[in-house]
């Protein structure tokens, strides 16, 4: 693990191991094979890019049925604050009417995003929608969406890795890195 990365103007330092990652996004997908054991047909997952693009790739092989996947591009987010800015969501080229969707994201935060997300899926008359993130910040939460599946709970501190960015760099970090404050 590196000790130290610099992305753009700020310094982050190791936070949580690659082994660690693997193991919980395990226990998700073991989670939500149980969860669609009975379901006529498999889950519809939507994967929100670009944040989601590796959580997604490691949580569907972990899978024990045929998942059919989707990824679809909506973002709000702009540094290390939320915006408030509003996108559509662009890249879903099928039907998702009558069927079981889960929406896969790389993080839950204040939850402006996917309670927006939630009003663009629901509008396509899906059978169920269920929301599956690889962290989530309780303490920022400001919803009453239910996130049904999180990988693992962090604080309201600022991460990079494994799919999450800062302004688009270090999405390819094998591991999570928290922003250093000192
Ligand atoms: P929300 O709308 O406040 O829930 O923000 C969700 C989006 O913000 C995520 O999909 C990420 O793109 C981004 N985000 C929130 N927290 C972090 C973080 O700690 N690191 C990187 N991106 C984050
Ligand atoms: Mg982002």
């Amino acid at each position: 693990m590196t000790d130290r990365v610099k992305i753009h103007d700020l310094v982050f330092k190791p936070m949580i191991k690659s082994d660690i990652i693997t193991a919980a996004v395990d226990k998700v997908a073991a989670q939500i094979s149980r969860d669609y054991a009975s379901a006529e047909q498999p889950p519809i997952v939507i994967s929100i890019l670009n944040g989601a693009f590796i959580f997604t790739s490691d949580l569907c092989r972990g899978f024990d049925f045929c998942a059919e996947v989707s990824f679809v591009k909506y973002s709000s987010y702009d540094g290390v604050s939320t915006t408030g800015a509003v996108k559509s969501l662009i890249g879903l080229n099928r039907s998702i009417e009558g069927r079981d969707v889960i929406v896969v994201d790389d993080i839950v935060d204040s939850g402006n995003t996917i309670v927006h997300i939630d009003t663009i899926i629901k509008e396509m008359n899906p059978k169920s929608v269920r929301y599956c993130a690889l962290f989530f910040k309780p303490s920022n939460y400001k919803q009453s969406l239910k996130i049904d599946y999180t990988a693992m709970n962090i604080g309201e501190e600022f991460i990079v890795g494994y799919g999450l960015d800062y302004n688009e760099q270090g999405r390819n970090l094998k591991d999570i890195y928290v922003v250093c404050n000192e």
